[in-house]
């Protein structure tokens, strides 16, 4: 079986940088599945849709392209937001979730990260984080990013941001954003990326030592 490194977690925990440097140590493909979603909010806000129709949200799910996950617009705060209103739809998940099956698949490995991936996508993943960090920890980090990327925004609005995304990810009924039962939690809070990755990699040494998957 692949072995599957599925990083889920909240938004600006540092699940991206930590799942991309994974796959750079191991040579695995990397998907984050965040922009699938993003894909599908983009689409539905760009033809003037209803994100909250789900057979609108499901039509732009299943005509998604994977040319479509290169535009930089879906790596916007905005598209954030619109992603999270439509993967609230039971269809739009189950629209996505052959082609994350099949990304997972890959031998002899893949990393992937996004909310939803060690409980629904990959539940027999051999390495599982749940990477977290305080909601006013992870404003400040999105804060300064995008301050350094020139945006003017106030740290209380994204701070706000934050906390809704978190509850509606939390809170839908088909696969909420949750730690899997056999996920290891990794707070990020008081850690540096460097320091992070640093954890995160012995988390799935341990995990590759115990399903007998040896590094090299
Ligand atoms: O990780 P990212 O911020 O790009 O995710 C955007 C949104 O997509 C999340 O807030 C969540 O609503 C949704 N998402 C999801 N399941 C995933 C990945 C992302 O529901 N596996």
């Amino acid at each position: 079986m692949a072995f599957i490194i599925a990083v889920d977690g909240p938004a600006a925990s540092g699940k991206g940088t930590i799942a991309s440097r994974l796959a750079k140590l191991y040579g695995y493909p990397l998907l984050d599945s965040g922009l699938l979603y993003r894909g599908v909010g983009l689409k539905v806000a760009q033809d003037g849709g209803d994100l909250d129709d789900v057979s609108v949200a499901t039509a732009a799910a299943l005509a998604l392209r994977p040319s479509e996950l290169e535009q930089p617009e879906l790596r916007t705060r905005a598209a954030g937001e619109l992603a999270s209103r439509v993967a609230v739809h039971t269809p739009v998940r189950q629209a996505l979730r052959e082609f994350q099956q099949r990304f997972a698949a890959q031998e002899p490995g893949s990393v992937i990260d996004g909310r939803d991936i060690g409980t629904v996508i990959a539940p027999a993943a051999p390495a599982k984080l749940y990477v977290t960090a305080s909601a006013e920890i992870r404003a400040d980090r999105r804060w300064r990013q995008l301050v350094g990327q020139g945006e003017a925004v106030a740290y209380d609005e994204i701070l706000a941001d934050i906390r809704k995304r978190d509850e509606r990810d939390g809170g839908r009924a088909d696969s909420p954003m949750t730690q899997a039962a056999d996920a290891v939690l990794l707070d990020t809070s008081e850690m540096t990326i460097d320091q992070a990755f640093d954890a995160a990699r012995r988390i799935v040494e341990t995990a590759r030592a115990r399903s007998g998957n040896l590094p090299g």
